[in-house]
This record gives structure tokens, C-alpha cells and sequence, in this order.
């Protein structure tokens, strides 16, 4: 056992998180879904999704057997949902090549869509006991600390060599104990902007902390501008119904339902009539917004058009008209949500 082993377990099983929805189980299904949803997103926010996603898909079967539609509906809001199609994809994998039993391969696991070898480790550790280390950026900051390692974690070199330095720390026994150590300290103590050296039992012998260079560590993303995008959407209403198309099946909000986009300068009345076959109306703009994507910021203008008259010849294959309320439900990004709230409290 190493030291740094030896000291953070003990300290996972003092004052580490116990009581997490997916911890005190060693189901593969269910720790696989929490970490695909931790990926990229804060245990606080992802807490509500995960239980109402294992409740609507309890085991591998129940995910693989839904549609692509309903687990969409269910990651609605969480961002980044290729994870949602690819958690999909595996479990239908996992049906149709593993006779629906999680495989234990260390390698196998890792060719699952969405599971690359930080992820498969957690999950290996955490329901089979292996010795695999994680190394996700929360871990890479307490590592980089731990050895005052400079440079971008990010970028190869550093990468391969945190993943060299991980493996020389791991414990013979206690997988499930140290690697919830590893997350609960760079979630907690180890955390960017306020670490709490003074209370973290690796302190004695971490190199940043030696050399007083903790807040130096680990060293910045070098800084790009980010770019920014611009689209309308088109509000076409109707009485309470709203339409929505489904976005093509990869790319930015890949299957799910959106509103109809069109550039800034287009004319949205000609475009009614020629894609939609409709006679709009103009009313009042809503707010505009923006949303942030990892590569750029979208503003989006939502333009609100009344429906006058509809060809139901027009009517484009792929999109729906539903009740703002249903909408609601459906599986929609984050700010056609908040453009439907806007109406909705336009209209109350
Ligand atoms: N982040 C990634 N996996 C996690 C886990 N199992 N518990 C808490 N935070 C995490």
C-alpha cells in the first residue's frame, strides 16, 4: 500500500461522501449511468436526473428496449447529450453482444459508446473491486498538486504522464474507498480556487504545497477567444400550440426537438410560407439569450410569429405541434425550455 493510498482512504472513510444516490450499490448499470452523467456536470445538478432516469430505466434491458425519443426526454436539461445516445447505444450493445450482463473486461468495458478509460475505471473499481485508476480533471488537479507538475493537464504529455504517476499510486485492496477518495478530495479540499490545505491529509508530503506553489497549480488552459454564433429561432404559434423540429441525429442537440433556426437577416415571412407552407404574423420579440457550448456562445433571437393560416400539405416530416405544457416535457435543450417559459408566462 502506498502512502498516499494508506492516508487518503483512511480519510475517504472519515470525512468523505457516503451517502450519494449511486454509492452503497455494486450494480454496474447503476454506477455506469451516474458516471456518464457526472462526466462534464456537478454531482448537485445531476442528483434530481438520476433518480428520475433510474426510475424510468431501472436495469440495462429497460434502457436498451426505450426509445432514443424518451431517454433524450430524460437527459433534457443536462447538456452534452451525446452521452444520452451513446448510454443508449451501449446498453442496446450490451443486450445484443453480452446476452445483457455488464461485461468485467477491463478493455471490454472500454469499448462501450461514452466509456473511455477514466470512466471504465470508476466503474470497474467501483462494482468489481479492480485495481484501475480514474483520472478525471478533478483528479488531475489534486495529481498535478500532489507531484507540482507544470504545464496544461490537457495536453498529451502531461496527460500520459498523470496517468503514469496515478497507476504507481493505487492500492492493492480498497478500490472503492480510494477512488471515491480521489473524487471526494478534488471535489472538496483539492478544489480550484480555495484549497484547504491545512485539512487535507496528503499535505505533508504534496509538492505544491512544499514549494508554496498550490495556487500556481495545475497550469491554466492557454486562453482562445471564444467564438461566438448567432441564430433566430422561429416561434410559430398557434393558439397554445407551439411546433418543433427534431434536430438531425448528431451535432449540437443531436435528436432532439428545437425550434426551426434560420440566419439573423433571413426573411422569416417568406421563409413561413416557402419551408412550412404558413402565413405568419409578427408579434412582439421575446428576450433574447445566449448559451454556452464548450467551442462557443450562441445568442439566440427567438421571433415570435402568430399563425395566421396553415397548408397542411406544407406540413415538413420531422416536426410537431404540441401544447407549450407538452413541449415542456419533451425532449428539448435548455433554452427552448426557457423560451417556452417565457411564452408561458407571456400567455398567463
Ligand atoms: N464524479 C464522477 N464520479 C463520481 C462519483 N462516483 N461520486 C461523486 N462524484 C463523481
Amino acid at each position: 500500500m502506498t502512502d498516499f493510498a494508506d492516508r487518503l482512504i483512511a480519510w475517504q472513510k472519515h470525512y468523505g461522501r457516503h451517502d450519494l444516490p449511486w454509492q452503497n450499490t455494486t450494480d454496474p448499470y447503476a454506477i455506469w449511468v451516474s458516471e456518464i452523467m457526472l462526466q462534464q456536470t456537478q454531482v448537485a445538478a445531476v442528483i434530481g436526473y438520476y433518480s428520475k432516469f433510474m426510475r424510468r430505466f431501472p436495469t440495462v434491458a429497460a434502457l436498451a428496449d426505450a426509445t432514443q425519443d424518451e431517454v433524450l426526454q430524460h437527459w433534457s436539461g443536462l447538456g452534452y447529450y451525446s452521452r444520452a445516445r451513446n448510454l443508449h447505444h451501449a446498453a442496446q450493445t450490451i443486450m445484443g453482444e453480452y446476452g445483457g450482463v455488464f461485461p468485467q473486461d477491463f478493455e471490454t468495458i472500454q469499448t462501450l459508446s461514452g466509456i473511455g478509460r477514466s470512466t471504465a475505471a470508476a466503474i470497474a473499481s467501483f462494482a468489481f473491486n479492480q485495481v484501475q485508476t480514474i483520472l478525471d480533471g478533478n483528479v488531475k488537479r489534486v495529481l498535478t498538486r500532489y507531484f507540482a507538475i507544470e504545464g496544461w493537464p490537457g495536453t498529451p504529455k502531461i496527460e500520459k504522464a498523470l496517468w503514469v504517476l496515478a497507476e504507481g499510486l493505487l492500492p492493492e485492496t480498497d478500490m472503492v474507498a480510494y477512488t471515491q477518495g480521489l473524487m471526494d478530495l478534488g471535489a472538496t479540499l483539492c478544489s480550484r480556487s480555495k484549497p484547504q490545505c491545512l485539512s487535507c491529509p496528503l499535505v505533508e508530503t504534496c509538492q505544491a504545497y512544499k514549494q508554496q506553489r498550490v495556487a500556481q497549480l495545475p497550469t491554466p488552459k492557454p486562453r482562445k477567444i471564444t467564438p461566438v454564433k448567432y441564430t433566430t429561432m422561429l416561434i410559430l404559434q398557434q393558439g397554445d400550440c407551439i411546433m418543433l423540429e427534431k434536430r438531425p441525429p448528431s451535432g449540437i442537440w443531436g435528436g432532439l426537438w428545437s425550434f426551426p433556426e434560420l440566419q439573423n437577416d433571413d426573411d422569416y415571412a417568406k421563409i413561413a410560407q416557402q419551408r412550412f407552407g404558413m402565413t405568419v404574423h409578427p408579434k412582439k420579440a421575446l428576450p433574447e439569450l445566449s448559451h454556452a457550448f464548450t467551442h462557443f456562445k450562441l445568442f439566440i433571437t427567438p421571433q415570435l410569429l402568430e399563425v395566421i393560416k396553415r397548408d397542411s400539405k406544407t406540413c415538413e416530416p420531422g416536426s410537431i405541434w404540441l401544447s407549450i405544457e407538452d413541449a415542456m416535457g419533451a425532449a428539448i435543450p435548455t433554452p427552448v425550455r426557457k423560451i417556452l417559459q417565457s411564452l408561458r408566462s407571456k400567455n398567463t
